[in-house]
This record gives C-alpha cells, structure tokens and sequence, in this order.
C-alpha cells in the first residue's frame, strides 16, 4: 500500500461530533425506543438476538423492498445492512417472493426430503467445487456440523481456529471472537477466550487459537500438538474485523500444511459464499479445501444452512454410521427460497453488478480518503467490504485493537443520520450490498462518508 499523507485526528473533536449525531439520531426513532420498553415486558432485554442491540438505541424495521428499508418511526434508509449480509438478493426480490408463495400454500414443512434438493445441491457443486452436501436452519449449525465431520473422520479431536474469527454461537468455537487485547496472551501462544460466560473451559482445551494470515503460527500448532488436531476452519477472508483478505499463498500454504498432518481444512464461507464472487472464496482465492459452510445468502432471506465436503467427509453420513440431523434441515420453504436465490438471482452474470457497486463505493470513498488525509483505505471484494480506520494494512485481529472505535461509531452515526442503514455498530464496520443496489444508492453511502471525512479531519 502506498504511504499516503495523513491528518492526525483530535479525540476531543470525535468525542464532539459523536454527541452532536447521537442528539440529532435519538429524536428520529422514537417509536422503536418506545416499542423496545414493551417489548422488554416479555423478551429478554427487548430483542430477539443481543446483537439487535446495540449502541445508541435499538432500530425496529417495519418494512423491506430493493434496497430500501424502513423503520418504526416511518425513516427510509438505503440498506448497507442486509441483515447481515444475508439479503444480497435484496429485499422481496420478486422471484424469491414468488418461489415462496408458490411453496407456502403447497405446505412448510414435512421433515421429509422434497423436489428442489438435487437443483439445490447442484448448484452448490457448480459453485464450490465439493461433491455432497446436507442442509441445515443456520451458520452456527453448518460450523457445528463441519468441525463435527472433521473429528469423526480423524479420530482427534483438536480444532485450530483464527482469533478475531466468528462462526456461530456453539461451544465448539465461540472463543476468542473479539478477545480482550489484556488477556489474549503472547502472539504465538494465544489464550483461547469464550467469547460468553456458561461455555465449559472443557471446551476451550479442544481449541487452539492461531492468528490470521501467518502459516509459521499453524505449523507451530501443529507441530507442538502433533498427531492431535483433526483440522483448522478458517473464513477465508475475514469479514467480522472489518474485511482481512488473505495474503497469496496463505490458503493454498494452510490446505497443504494441515493434510500433511492428516487433518482437515474448512472454509467458513457462511459470509462469503455467493457473496464475494459466485463460487465464493473457492473460486475468488482459486484453493478448494475439505469443508465449505454455507448460510446467510443461500437463502434469499430464509433461514438457511449448508454444508458442503468430500466423499471421504461424508462417507460416514452417507453409509449411516453417522447421524448429521435436524427437523427443520432441507424445509421445503427454504429450498423454494434457495433454488430462486441460486438459480435465478445470484446468477453468474449478477456478480459483474455487484462489482460495478463494490468499485464505485471504492473509488468514491478511497478518493474521499485521500482528499482529507483521513487515516484509513477500503477494502472489499463483490458484495463486501468495509474502511479500515488505520493508516496501515491489517493482517489479522491484533492488528486491528490500537483503532479507536469511537471512529467507525462516529462513521456509523454519520449514516445513519442521513439516511444509510449500516450493521448495527461494531468496532469495524462492513458493508453488504445486494443486486438490487444502484449505481446511486452507492453514490449516496460515498456522499455521506466524505461528508464524516471532511468532518472528522477538519
Ligand atoms: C463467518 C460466520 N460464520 C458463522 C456465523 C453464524 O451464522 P448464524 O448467525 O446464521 O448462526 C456467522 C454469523 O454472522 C458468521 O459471520
């Protein structure tokens, strides 16, 4: 990355502007801050997922088409949220709408297996390069399954994940996902951290942590830990620290380093896949490993799972010996959802306008950069990508703890105020944009980040 001419930022003036954006913010949801009270009387803090709640206040959303949303009090947004990332076919697309219709007065559930698998499953084939798959209602239940598939098969029962790295909310990798910087430990030996109270550290002894984008460290692991670890799940490009790409050679170098040990590789593709190109990471970084998991945009805004692997994976499932199961996997509603979704949304041609927005939001905001001598650069590819507020490159997680993260709270305030719907605020921030995204509608998010550049440097 080229040295570029930065402005050092005034802590007194973020603090400034942050109260200046909440003040003009909190008077425009007063229906949701309301509506959460009531709410509160019976669900647990007043939100179906703690991750709905999140500073200044909780957000209710009324409504969705394209790529607009509208809240509670009546506000419309341009959506950047996406749910999560799982809405890149955008909101009521009118194929998914149909397809769903069509399924829901043939009936929503039978816990029996339907038509719509095998066009399902082949376009999962055609996409990430792995010859079975089974289905599942999440990305937590695809991560479970994966890591579950990797110990059945090796007989160890050692799983290496990447610090700073999520994968859904399950015992046997909700560790170290944001870690406190004070207790992580030295870098080559990383304390692996549950992320909530109530996980057994029985668990954590299953995990040893690694940082990302540094193969040294996981032969390290490996070697210390020989003849134990049955394999390493990593997302490819990490996309819960704002976007981490992975240095050429390092996906290649991990599928190399792990079987030479007789353990496994998985991608976790739960943000990735159909999202940053049609065959996901397998085909944006070209290396195949043993496990893909699959969720968020598979199912057009269903809830939705998959997992994808070798014969040799899934012999076991296959011959019987192995349960992997679950009521709702493979709901007809779902597949209705998928196979619009797959077949014909997220087709292969989408994934040129998905570029066309990632390079105009790109180019506006990296010129907005440099016009402000903002410390920070884009980074992205397809439906994804995010501005990481450092004047250098991040590699991995350790990288990212020196940000100030009233920066990316004030560039969330920022947007929200003027009429751009973000993920609810974390410490980096990521966009997720959808094929029913304009040319404008990226136009617009970059008009308001100049706006917090200008600002936030002046
Ligand atoms: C990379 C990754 N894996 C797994 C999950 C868990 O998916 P879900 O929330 O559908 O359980 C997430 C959720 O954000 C994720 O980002």
């Amino acid at each position: 990355m080229a040295v570029r001419e930065t402005v050092e930022l005034d802590p007194d003036r973020i603090d400034s502007l942050i109260e200046e954006e909440e003040d003009e913010l909190e008077p425009k949801h007063r229906v949701s801050i309301e509506y959460k009270k009531e709410v509160g009387r019976t669900v647990a803090g007043g939100v179906a997922s703690s991750w709905q709640d999140s500073p200044p206040h909780t957000i209710f959303i009324d409504r969705g088409q394209g790529s607009r949303i509208w809240d509670l009090d009546g506000n419309a947004y341009t959506d950047f949220h996406l749910g999560y990332g799982a809405m890149v076919a955008g909101h009521a697309h009118p194929k998914i709408v149909e397809a769903v219709q069509r399924q829901a007065v043939r009936g929503t559930h039978f816990a029996q297996p339907t038509r719509d698998l095998d066009v399902v499953g082949e376009n999962l084939v055609d996409r990430f390069a792995l010859p079975l798959w089974r289905f599942c209602n999440s990305g937590t239940e695809a991560t479970l399954e994966a890591v579950r598939l990797m110990r059945a098969a090796t007989g160890r029962d050692l799983i290496l994940k990447i610090e700073g790295s999520y994968h859904g909310h399950h015992d046997s990798l909700m560790f170290s996902v944001v870690p406190d910087p004070e207790q992580i430990g030295p870098r080559e030996h990383p304390i692996t951290l549950p992320q909530v109270p109530g996980i057994p550290q029985a668990f954590a002894n299953l995990v040893r942590v690694v940082p990302f984008n540094d193969l040294d460290e996981v032969r390290r692991a490996l070697d210390e830990n020989d003849g134990k670890v049955a394999g390493m799940i990593v997302e490819p490009a990490m996309m819960n620290c704002g976007v981490i790409m992975p240095e050429p050679g390092y996906l290649q170098g991990l599928t190399d380093l792990l079987h030479q040990r007789g353990a496994f590789l998985a991608f976790d593709e739960v943000k990735t896949g159909a999202t940053i190109a049609y065959g996901g990471a397998v085909e944006a970084f070209g290396v195949t490993p043993d496990v893909v998991t699959l969720a968020k945009a598979i199912g057009g805004g269903l809830p939705c799972g998959a997992i994808g692997a070798t014969e040799e994976l899934f012999g076991p499932v296959v011959s019987g010996e192995m349960d992997m199961a679950g009521t709702f996997n493979g709901n007809p509603l779902t597949l209705a959802a998928s196979k619009a979704t797959l077949t014909e949304v997220l087709t292969k041609d989408s994934y040129g306008h998905l570029n066309e927005i990632y390079h105009a939001l790109e180019d506006g905001c990296e010129a907005a950069i440099e016009r402000h001598g903002l410390p920070a650069y884009v980074t992205g590819l397809g439906a994804k990508g995010s501005v990481i507020y450092s004047a250098t490159r991040v590699r991995e997680y350790r990288d990212t703890v020196s940000i100030d993260e009233r920066i990316t709270y004030l560039a969330w305030l920022f947007q929200q105020n003027r009429g751009v719907f973000k993920s609810p605020w974390s410490k980096q921030e990521t966009w997720t944009t959808s094929v029913q995204h304009s040319i404008e509608d990226a136009e617009r998010y970059v008009a308001n980040f100049d706006e917090f550049a200008a600002a936030i440097t002046s």
